[in-house]
């Protein structure tokens, strides 16, 4: 039945589909009774549309395996989706209803740290968990005790970027592109030129845009004439792509340098060739080896055909890790649930072995990436 409905699958793939089809059947016993909410914000639709996507794709599989796996202590877990359209205001809106409304146990959001930061205190006023799969501001966690994340955090990201930039490409002179209107843009940039102007680096040049900006070609034009061997653009994939075309169109070879915001399957879309030789960090390749990762690619490739970017994995992770601190906690009560996702220690994840520090933040390894020929490429990995 499974071979006629997909006889074009790879053997392999085939396979491994067959496996995840009988996987319910001999799991443990269905979960059964009152489900376990889980309230999840998101862009799914709007500018980072591709970002919403990705991480929904990560979270319904997730959810799907923690209930072929017999629940969350026997009870069905289920995702209360929240679509904040990529739009200032909206993650409040859909945070308060998802607190007042459905009653969930714990927020899973957003990606983009400003959204994040306006979700956070209206968690931590209520008490409820909060886990970020992938914002790295350090302001996020700061907002308190109630706010965690799946990732690592932006001091750690802007150093790697830097000691990459200085140490293994030999640049020397970088030009800032920041969206000073973004916490993200703002606190990259900030630790990136803190650390490369402390190796003996020098920032030439430092230009603003807005996040939706589609003409980046004055800022451009500005940065060329301080003949720079690198723009850091701490921005996301759109942004990246379009500065990207514009750079070469205004004959700039400086080397394109951004962190995890421009990895998204629209990043090579939008910026086509002209992309080649941008050099990126991120959070994970779905190139690793780890068991944990090559299950969870097979489970991806089979559900939505292609590659999972890193926030499919890191949202993945985030309500694995849900689900295991409720079940830890021996319930849903917030202050037991806060206690047990504030313990977690060497949690098995896809993106990894995770521990949160004492800032809640994880402590991970960076992946860098590289574009070459049209295709990311991953590179290197860097330990904390
Ligand atoms: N780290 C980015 C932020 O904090 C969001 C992001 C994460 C974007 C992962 C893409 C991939 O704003």
């Amino acid at each position: 039945m499974i071979l006629l409905l997909f006889p074009c699958m790879s053997s392999r793939f085939r396979r491994s589909f067959l496996l995840l089809a009988i996987l319910p059947l001999i799991a443990s016993a269905s979960p059964t009774g009152e489900p376990v909410k889980l309230g999840f914000f998101m862009s799914i639709t709007g500018r980072d549309a591709s970002f919403g996507e990705a991480a929904l794709r990560g979270a319904r599989l997730a959810i799907d395996d923690v209930n072929a796996a017999g629940g969350i202590l026997g009870r069905p877990a289920e995702l209360v989706v929240e679509d904040n359209r990529s739009l200032p205001g909206e993650s409040a809106t859909a945070v308060k209803k998802l607190i007042a409304r459905d009653k969930v146990v714990a927020l899973i959001g957003e990606c983009a740290s400003s959204r994040t930061l306006e979700a956070a205190p209206l968690a931590q006023a209520a008490g409820l968990p909060l886990v970020t799969p992938a914002s790295t501001n350090p302001r996020v966690t700061a907002v308190g005790d109630c706010i965690f994340r799946m990732c690592f955090a932006d001091p750690f990201q802007g150093e790697v970027l830097a000691n990459y930039a200085w140490k293994q490409l030999g640049l020397r002179r970088a030009a800032l592109l920041i969206d000073p209107g973004a916490p993200y843009s703002v606190g990259l940039a900030e630790v990136f030129s803190r650390t490369f102007t402390a190796l003996g680096g020098r920032i030439v040049a430092s230009q603003k845009y807005s996040g939706g900006d589609k003409d980046l070609r004055a800022q451009l034009t500005a940065i060329r004439s301080a003949q720079p061997d690198t723009i850091f653009l701490p921005g996301y994939y759109v942004e990246a792509g379009l500065a990207a075309q514009q750079a070469r169109e205004l004959g700039l070879k400086a080397t394109l340098l951004g962190g995890d915001g421009f990895e998204a399957p629209q990043l090579i879309e939008i910026g086509g060739a002209a992309l080649n030789g941008t050099y990126y960090s991120t959070h994970y390749s779905a190139e690793s080896q780890s068991p944990a990762s090559q299950r969870f690619v097979a489970a991806y490739q089979a559900r939505y055909g292609g590659v999972p970017v890193g926030l499919a994995a890191l949202t993945y992770d985030a309500i694995k890790l849900i689900a295991d601190a409720i079940t830890r906690a021996g319930g849903t009560d917030r202050v037991a649930l806060r206690k047990a996702l504030a313990a977690t220690h060497d949690f098995p994840g896809v993106t990894g072995r995770t521990t949160l520090d004492e800032h809640r933040d994880a402590v991970k390894e960076a992946a860098i990436i590289t574009v070459r020929d049209g295709r990311c490429v991953f590179v290197d990995s860097i330990r904390p």
